[in-house]
């Protein structure tokens, strides 16, 4: 897990607070670059959920650290067909427009802040 270590060793800006960092990633479950909300329910939440994916209610409590980590950066490596976005990764990605490239679907900030998130999930 080098990818894994070497986002966990960045250190967030001093401004940034464990609860700010948990509402943003909150935040970012909905939006545009998170998409969690189109296959995943989450608690708290009144708009629209899909169910592809399992309700990630209590999360935080079935899977540890380590475990968040690989299935948000690259779902691929725990189940190679699943349909979850690897969301830190740019392996094997086929028919990425130009513009995207090289690029992960998600910020280092951004991963780190949809980690506090559910790992504050019990
Ligand atoms: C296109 C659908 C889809 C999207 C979008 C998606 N997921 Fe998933 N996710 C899944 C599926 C399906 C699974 C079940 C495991 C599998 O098939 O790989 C899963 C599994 C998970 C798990 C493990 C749950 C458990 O109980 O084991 C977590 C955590 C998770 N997703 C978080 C997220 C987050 C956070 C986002 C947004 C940043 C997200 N997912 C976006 C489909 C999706």
């Amino acid at each position: 897990m080098a990818l894994g270590s070497a986002v966990g060793a960045q250190q967030p800006p001093s401004e940034t607070t464990p609860e700010a960092m948990r509402n943003k990633g909150f935040k970012l479950t909905q939006s545009r670059e998170g998409q969690c909300t189109l296959c995943h329910s989450i608690p708290n939440y009144k708009g629209v959920m899909g169910n592809l994916g399992p309700p990630l209610e209590g999360v935080g409590a079935r899977l540890n650290e380590q475990q968040l980590r690989s299935r948000l950066q690259d779902s691929r490596k725990i189940n190679p067909s699943s349909i979850m976005p690897p969301y830190f990764s740019t392996d094997g990605l086929n028919n990425v427009d130009p513009k995207f490239i090289g690029k992960t679907l998600l910020s280092a900030t951004e991963f780190e802040e949809v980690i506090a998130y559910l790992k504050s999930l019990h």
